[in-house]
C-alpha cells in the first residue's frame, strides 16, 4: 500500500462571515454529549466552501487541492490520497452478483450479457482514502452504468410516486399523486404523460404549479425510510415506511451499513448545498453517499475555529456520476457542503434519461432531464445495532 501524490498542505481561508445559502432545514439539536445541530461551521470553512462556489470548470481544471480520483488513476493532487490496495473489503469482491440481483437478472441461467455494463475495473474496483480526513472513503465509479440507471428509474419512477416518502415541496403543496401506469396497477410515474396536467395547490400563498416545475424545478429532495421531520429536527417515533428493499440490499452488500433513512437531493447547476454535519442519527454508523448525473465539488473539513490550528484540514472531492463516499469514523461527523454543481458534465449515456432503453417513448417529454441534474442518495443508518 502506497501513497500516490505527493504531500501537500490544503488552501485555507481568510476570516470573514460566510453568507452560504441554505437549501433546506438542519437538524435537531441532540440531548446527549454529540455534537449539536446548531453549531455553525467555522469561518475559515465558509470561505473555503464560498472560494469553490465561485470557480467555473475552467477554474477548476487548475485548482491543485482537488482530489480527482477515477478508477484508472494513479496521481490525483496535492492531497495524500492512499490506494486501499491488499485490503478491499470482501463485499466487493461479490458485485458482480450484488449488481445481478440489483438489475433482476440471473446470476445462474447464463443469459446475462456483461459487455453491457462496461464497467472498467470488474474484479477490484478501487477504494481510495484521503490522509487529511480519517475513514473517508472514495469509491470512484463503482457503479455501471446500467445499475445507475436502474438506481434513478427505481428513486423516481417508483419511490418518488410513494405518498409515504415526503418531500421539499409537500410542504408548501399539496401534491396529487399519477394514475396506475398503462397496463398495470403499479404507480404511474410523475414523468408519465398522464401526470402532466396534475395541479399542485398551494398551502400558503404560492401559486399553483404543475408537474413539469415541481420536476424541473421545485424538487429537492425526498426522504425515504425513517422521515426526517425539518420541523419538529427529529425523526418521528413509530415505525417508518419500509427502506425500498431492493436499494437497501444493494447498499448493505457493499457498505459496511443498515440503509435505514435516506436523502435523496436534487440539484441543477448553481444550486448548492452549504456546510453542514449530520447528527441526528442516533448512532455514529457509516453514512454512504451516491452520485447520479453531474458532476460536483464536495468539500468535507474537519477541525476548530482557528483555521492556523494543526488539525485543521479540508479537502474539496470532485464527484462524478457512479461514485460513492463512505463516510465513517472521524469523517462521519465532519463538516461538508456540496458548493458547486458544474454544467454540461452529464455523461452522455445518462443525459437522456428517463427516456432511455425500454422507456424512451414512454418519457420521451422529459428527453434530456438528466443532463442538467444531479442526483445524490445519501444514505443513513438511525439506530445503533443490537
Ligand atoms: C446530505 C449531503 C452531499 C451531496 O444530503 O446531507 O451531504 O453530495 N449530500 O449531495
Ligand atoms: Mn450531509
Amino acid at each position: 500500500m502506497s501513497y500516490v501524490s505527493a504531500a501537500g498542505q490544503v488552501e485555507r481561508g481568510p476570516h470573514s462571515v460566510g453568507n452560504a445559502t441554505e437549501e433546506r432545514p438542519r437538524k435537531r439539536a441532540k440531548t446527549d454529549d454529540g455534537p449539536s445541530a446548531f453549531e455553525k461551521p467555522p469561518d475559515w470553512m465558509k470561505n473555503f466552501y464560498k472560494r469553490y462556489q465561485k470557480f467555473n470548470k475552467y477554474a477548476l481544471e487548475a485548482k491543485l487541492d482537488l482530489v480527482e480520483c477515477d478508477s484508472k488513476s494513479s496521481s490525483f493532487s496535492r492531497h495524500l490520497v492512499k490506494a486501499c490496495e491488499g485490503q478491499i473489503p470482501e463485499e466487493l469482491k461479490k458485485l458482480k452478483q450484488t449488481f445481478s440481483e440489483f438489475l433482476g437478472w440471473c446470476t445462474d441461467c447464463g443469459d446475462v450479457d456483461w459487455k453491457k455494463c462496461e464497467h472498467p475495473e470488474w474484479a477490484t474496483p478501487p477504494v481510495y482514502l484521503i490522509h487529511d480526513m480519517p475513514g473517508l472513503s472514495i469509491y470512484p465509479n463503482l457503479l455501471p452504468q446500467n445499475v445507475q440507471i436502474a438506481l434513478l428509474d427505481r428513486l423516481l419512477h417508483r419511490d418518488l410516486s410513494n405518498p409515504e416518502h415526503q418531500t421539499n415541496v409537500h410542504t408548501h403543496y399539496e401534491v396529487p399523486y399519477p394514475p396506475p401506469a398503462p397496463g398495470t396497477n403499479g404507480p404511474g410515474s410523475f414523468f408519465d404523460a398522464s401526470a402532466k396536467d396534475l395541479v399542485y395547490k398551494p398551502k400558503q400563498s404560492h401559486a399553483a404549479i404543475n408537474t413539469e416545475r415541481l420536476l424541473d424545478k421545485k424538487l429537492r429532495w425526498i426522504t425515504l425510510g425513517g422521515q426526517y421531520d425539518w420541523t419538529a429536527k427529529e425523526y418521528p417515533a413509530g415505525p417508518p415506511p419500509p427502506f425500498p428493499n431492493d436499494i437497501k440490499t444493494l447498499l448493505e452488500k457493499i457498505f459496511p451499513m443498515k440503509a435505514e433513512a435516506a436523502i435523496v437531493n436534487f440539484y441543477s447547476p448553481g444550486e448548492t448545498l452549504s456546510m453542514h454535519r449530520d447528527v441526528s442519527e442516533e448512532c455514529a454508523q457509516p453514512l454512504v453517499s451516491v452520485s447520479l448525473g453531474c458532476e460536483a465539488v464536495f468539500v468535507c473539513g474537519r477541525g476548530a475555529e482557528d483555521a492556523t490550528a494543526s488539525e485543521t484540514r479540508i479537502s474539496p472531492i470532485k464527484l462524478r456520476s457512479g461514485d460513492a463516499l463512505l463516510m465513517s469514523g472521524e469523517s462521519r461527523y465532519a463538516w461538508h457542503g456540496v458548493p458547486k454543481v458544474l454544467p454540461e458534465t452529464c455523461p452522455e449515456w445518462l443525459q437522456d434519461w428517463p427516456a432511455v432503453g425500454k422507456n424512451e417513448e414512454r418519457f420521451a417529454a422529459y428527453k434530456g432531464w438528466m443532463k442538467r441534474k444531479r442526483v445524490n442518495l445519501n444514505v443513513r443508518q438511525m439506530f445503533a445495532d443490537e
